[in-house]
C-alpha cells in the first residue's frame, strides 16, 4: 500500500506517538566518562582546547567518578598524565603511578562503578609515540607489547574492572590476555580499540594529554582513514585474540565502520566520541551556531544507532543531565 492509505506522518503527530515507536534510545548506562588525571596538577587545570574538561588531581577524579556514579553513566575511562617522562613510558606500570593511585581511590570511593584504564605508551614516553622505538626511530611492534601487558597488569592489579589498549601494536590483545591469565587477572575484561584510525580529531586529546609525538606521526602503526575492510580484519584478529569488546574510533565519521562491525560480529562494540568531536560542537555551540544539547545528543544517538552498544564521550555527564530532564 502507498499514499494516500500509507501516511507515515501519522506515528510522528504527537511527542507520545514518536516516543513509542522510537527505535534508538539513548541512555546514559551506555556512556563513559574519561578523566585525565594528572600527577603534577594541584587543583584541577582547564584544557583550552575541550571546553568543560580538565586535567584533574587525583582527588578531583574521585569527584568526578562519584558525579558519574550519581548520574547513572556506565563508567568512567582513566589517561594518566604523569611528572616525568621517559624513553620506554615505564611511569605506565609503575605500581605508584597515576592511573594505579586514581584507580585504588575511585574504586574505593565508589567500588560499584566499572573503572576502565587506557593501556596505552604515548603519555609516558619522552618521544610521545605509543611503544618503544627501534634504532631506526620506527616503532617497535613487538618490543612494545611486554610492556603494555606489564601495564595492563600492573592496571588490573590496582583494581581496574576492565583494561582498554589504545596502542595499535599488532598482538597486543593476546599478550595482555594471556599476562592477565597468568597473573591471576583472568576475570578482567579487554576492550579492545580494534579500527582507531589515525585520525585529525585527536588533537585537543593530545594537548590534554600532553601526549603528541615529538617526530612524525602515528600513521605507521594507527589504522588509514579510507581502510573499512581492514577495519574489519583488526576487529577479527583481536576477536581472535580474545578481547571482550571492541571498539571503533573514532565515531561520527566512521559511522559506517561502526555499522559494519556491529553486523559482523556479536560481541559489545564500542565508539569512541573522540576530542576533535566533542571540541566542534563546543565550539559551535559557544559560537551560537549550534544548539549545544540538540546537537550532541543527536551526535550520540546517530552512534548508537550505528551500532555502538557503549559510547566513550565527553559529553556522557551533560548527556545524563539532558536525558534526565
Ligand atoms: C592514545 C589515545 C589517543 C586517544 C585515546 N587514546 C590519542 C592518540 O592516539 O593520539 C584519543 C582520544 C580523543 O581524541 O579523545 N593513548
Amino acid at each position: 500500500m502507498a499514499f494516500p492509505q500509507t501516511r507515515l506522518r501519522r506515528l510522528r503527530r504527537t511527542a507520545g506517538l514518536r516516543d513509542l515507536v522510537r527505535e534508538t534510545e539513548l541512555s546514559a548506562a551506555r556512556l563513559v566518562l574519561p578523566l585525565f588525571v594528572s600527577s603534577s596538577a594541584q587543583a584541577s587545570e582547564p584544557i583550552p582546547s575541550m571546553p568543560g574538561v580538565e586535567r584533574l588531581p587525583i582527588g578531583a577524579a574521585v569527584g568526578q567518578a562519584r558525579e558519574a556514579a550519581a548520574l547513572g553513566l556506565g563508567g568512567v575511562l582513566l589517561f594518566g598524565i604523569p611528572e616525568d617522562k621517559d624513553d620506554e613510558g615505564s611511569g605506565a606500570w609503575d605500581e605508584e603511578g597515576v592511573v594505579q593511585l586514581a584507580t585504588r581511590a575511585i574504586k574505593e570511593a565508589e567500588p560499584a562503578l566499572p573503572v576502565i584504564t587506557d593501556v596505552c605508551l604515548c603519555e609516558y614516553t619522552s618521544h610521545g609515540h605509543c611503544g618503544v622505538l627501534a634504532a631506526d626511530g620506527s616503532v617497535d611492534n613487538d618490543a612494545s607489547l611486554e610492556l603494555l601487558a606489564r601495564t595492563a597488569t600492573s592496571q588490573a592489579r590496582a583494581g581496574a574492572d576492565v583494561v582498554a589498549p589504545s596502542d595499535m601494536m599488532d598482538g597486543r590483545v593476546g599478550t595482555i590476555r594471556a599476562e592477565l591469565d597468568a597473573e591471576g587477572l583472568s576475570h578482567v575484561p579487554i576492550v579492545a580499540y580494534s579500527a582507531k584510525f589515525a585520525s585529525a580529531f585527536y588533537g585537543p586529546f593530545r594537548d590534554a594529554a600532553d601526549s603528541a609525538p615529538a617526530f612524525g606521526d602515528r600513521r605507521g602503526y594507527q589504522m588509514d582513514p579510507p581502510n573499512l575492510h581492514e577495519a574489519l580484519r583488526e576487529v577479527a584478529l583481536d576477536v581472535d585474540e580474545g578481547a571482550d569488546v571492541v571498539m571503533v574510533k573514532p565515531a561520527l565519521p566512521y559511522l559506517d565502520v561502526i555499522a559494519r562491525v556491529k553486523q559482523r560480529f556479536e560481541l559489545p562494540l564500542a565508539a569512541y566520541h573522540v576530542s576533535g568531536e566533542y571540541a566542534m560542537l563546543k565550539t559551535a555551540a559557544r559560537a551560537g551556531v549550534l544548539d549545544e544539547r540538540a546537537a550532541a545528543l543527536e551526535a550520540l544517538t546517530a552512534i548508537r544507532r550505528a551500532g555502538a552498544d557503549i559510547i566513550i564521550t565527553y559529553y556522557a555527564k551533560d548527556a545524563a543531565r539532558w536525558l534526565q530532564s
